[in-house]
């Protein structure tokens, strides 16, 4: 013998069948006609877009819905920042937290999986009927937490000066290193900033260690020599046999003397 509930229940579903047969249309033609209509529109206001972007640009201004193309990629750049879109910033920040080689797979692997495992387990670890907040405090406490560090790590990574955006930073250099009368050095501090050395090398705090690079602040002291430096900056294995150091020498002779001097010049901050 069913319990009420149940029997209502199979009323209920009993009621919607005969009204399924009284009303309902079957899917084809009905369903696959209108999906077939509301396709067909998408395409044809895309199509449409398309036309207007591209006849509505004269003499090269830009056109209704901006300009037809920008400038060509140049996949040889050494100044390009790369950034991501704004919503994967703070697993972009994870990566400046987390350092190659030891724990880079953790940023990157390790805690977004760890989260997502997490996150695709809940409707078998939580399976208690409650759903008021207030009385779910582990849960409550660990959303909190997670939209906090997100938000916490996507304003970081937005603010994060990146590589060749220390170009901002040389004439400060140039002060405080006390090579601001020497234009050579200084232009060697700008393609230092703009050429991604600071990918891998710290300067006066701008940039990140990465491969255990040394910090080049002081690397004057170290009086290698405008030569040295060129042929290093050239082929740094020259130099430091199994150096991990990428070769600079595309960037011609001229652009690694400057480098070079500017090296050469900075000796630490003046006091
Ligand atoms: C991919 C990481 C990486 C990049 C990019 C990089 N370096 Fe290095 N650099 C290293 C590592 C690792 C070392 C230590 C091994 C060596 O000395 O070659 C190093 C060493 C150096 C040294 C120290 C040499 C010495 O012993 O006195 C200088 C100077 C230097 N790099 C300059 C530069 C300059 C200038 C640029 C940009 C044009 C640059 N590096 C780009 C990784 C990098």
């Amino acid at each position: 013998m069913a319990s009420k509930k149940v029997q209502a229940d199979r009323d209920e579903f009993k009621r919607y069948k005969e009204d399924v047969k009284k009303e309902g249309k079957p899917f084809f033609p009905y369903a696959i006609f209108h999906d077939t209509v509301m396709s067909l529109v998408v395409v044809g206001v895309t199509i449409g877009l398309a036309v207007i972007w591209k006849f509505t640009v004269e003499d090269g201004e830009p056109g209704a819905l901006g300009p037809l193309y920008e400038k060509e990629a140049d996949p040889a750049t050494t100044n390009f920042i790369p950034r991501p879109d704004w919503f994967f910033y703070f697993l972009f920040y994870l990566l400046r937290i987390f350092k190659w080689p030891e724990t880079v797979i953790l940023g990157t692997v390790g805690i977004p999986t760890l989260l997502l495992i997490l996150l695709i387990m809940l409707p078998f670890y939580d399976r208690r009927p409650e759903r008021v907040i207030l009385r779910r405090p582990v849960a409550f406490v660990a959303a909190i937490l997670v939209v906090l560090s997100m938000g916490v790590l996507t304003w970081k990574g937005a603010t994060a000066k990146e590589g060749s955006e220390a170009v901002a930073e040389v004439p400060t250099w140039a002060k405080e290193q006390g090579f601001a009368d020497n234009p050579v050095a200084v232009e060697g501090a700008t393609l230092f900033a703009e050429s991604g050395c600071l990918n891998c090398h710290v300067y006066l705090g701008a940039g990140g260690q990465n491969l255990g690079a040394p910090e080049l602040t002081e690397e004057g002291l170290k009086n290698r020599g405008i030569e040295w430096q060129v042929a290093h900056l050239k082929n740094p294995s020259s130099k430091v046999p199994g150096s991990p150091m990428p070769p600079f020498a595309d960037l011609g002779d001229e652009n690694l003397t400057k480098i070079a001097t500017f090296l050469e010049a900075s000796k630490g901050p003046k006091e």
